[in-house]
């Protein structure tokens, strides 16, 4: 006698299979737990694509070359770091979903970014109210840390980095009449411009014009034209190298006969590409020099050019660091609790990283040098470093 196929199935329908689904959930679950015990989860956002993709990108191949010397040799606490990255495409509303995401979906026990002080400044509360620590690379505007312990950063910040570039101007330069452009949709350029002001008034020189604009613009004529109108010696544009570039270009052409001064924001490939030669014999200010003959800072720059055939920018370095020191105070924290870490970072004391010898203040601010970069032909020159 032949059994009917339908009954035939029941074995395998009402035994076998859910048989066959627990197990192969008990498996990945076995799986799944055996990977999470060895990995440590990290989460890093920042603008790989958009108007400051380069910022994104760059921070992007120093944390990567860092996570991946440190895993090859053993990984920290007996565990391979795990990155989770996120793309904000450098939008302050992107850069809040992606920390978001970053902490209740990939669990990450740490932050690290943004480049922009504005994308750091949307973001970091939602680091702050979930209690886990953000290590900014590069946010330089004062309020960023201001949010909260735990909230930290490995470089300086702007009122340093206005002092530096005033006494150059004034001091270095003998410039007494300078301009001042700014982008009034970053707390960065706002804040760089004020800090400037101050000391430049400080040390007995004059702000002649003061301009703005709102990143994203294309034309500066009407700024450039009042500008050129009241004759300064130099125009001050702390802003994004997307724009700056623009900038030089169109002052360039109107005729603008005053030398262009800067921050960190200036630091791109891109900018040479935008601005060209009506860069030529500017300054900026950065948080490190390429060509700074340190060995440290040499040996860096050689395994960098070896891995991804490019110069190391000011981002590629702090990402570096910051990925450095994020692990390094996990190590020094022994376990990955958010407030055994947060305190462990809290600690950071004279770490030797590319950009400098790091030791975080009570305010959770990295004290540093800066440097003075002259910008001729794509090439930006080293100057001077200054302490602070
Ligand atoms: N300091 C800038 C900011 O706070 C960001 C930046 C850092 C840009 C370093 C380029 C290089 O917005």
């Amino acid at each position: 006698m032949r059994l009917n196929p339908k009954i035939r199935l029941i074995p395998f329908t009402f035994f076998l299979l859910p048989l066959l689904v627990l197990g192969s959930i008990l498996m990945s679950c076995g799986q799944n737990s055996a990977e999470e015990a060895n990995i440590i989860r990290i989460g890093e956002f920042g603008s790989l694509t958009g108007p400051t993709a380069t910022f994104g990108q760059s921070t992007a191949k120093g944390v990567d070359m860092a996570l991946e010397k440190i895993n090859q040799s053993g990984g920290v606490l007996g565990k391979q770091l795990k990155l989770f990255r996120e793309d904000d495409q450098g939008k302050p509303e992107e850069s809040i979903t992606a920390v978001t995401k970053l902490i209740n979906k990939d669990r990450v026990v740490a932050v690290l970014g943004q480049v922009a002080s504005s994308n750091t400044i949307a973001a970091a509360p939602v680091a702050q109210q979930n209690r886990i620590p953000l290590v900014t690379p590069a946010s330089t505007n004062p309020k960023v840390t201001e949010i909260g312990d735990y909230i930290f950063r490995i470089c300086f910040i702007d009122p340093f980095q206005g002092a530096v570039m005033a006494k150059f101007a004034y001091n270095s330069l003998g410039l007494r009449k300078i301009a001042i452009l700014r982008d009034v949709k970053s707390d960065y350029s706002m804040g760089l411009a004020n800090f400037f002001t101050q000391n430049f008034e400080a040390l007995g020189g004059t702000i002649v014009a003061n301009e703005s604009y709102s990143a994203g613009d294309k034309d500066f004529g009407a700024q450039l034209t009042t500008i050129r109108a009241v004759k300064p010696e130099g125009v001050f544009v702390p802003g994004y190298y997307t724009e700056v570039g623009l900038i030089a270009r169109q002052a360039n052409t109107l005729g603008l006969n005053a030398v262009l001064l800067g921050g960190d924001g200036w630091d791109s490939a891109k900018l040479w590409e935008i601005g060209g030669t009506a860069l030529n014999g500017s300054y900026y200010s950065n948080h490190y020099s390429a060509e700074d003959p340190n060995p440290i800072i040499q040996a860096f720059v050689e395994e960098f050019r070896a891995k991804y055939k490019e110069e190391p920018d000011a981002m590629s370095a702090l990402g570096y660091d910051a990925a450095m020191i994020l692990a390094d105070a996990i190590g020094r924290a022994g376990n990955t609790g958010a407030d055994n870490i947060k305190a462990a970072l809290a600690t950071t004391r004279e770490y030797q990283g590319i950009t400098g010898n790091i030791s975080l203040d009570e305010h959770r601010n990295a004290l540093k040098s800066a440097v003075v970069l002259e910008f001729n032909d794509g090439v930006a020159r080293y100057k001077e470093t200054v302490n602070p």
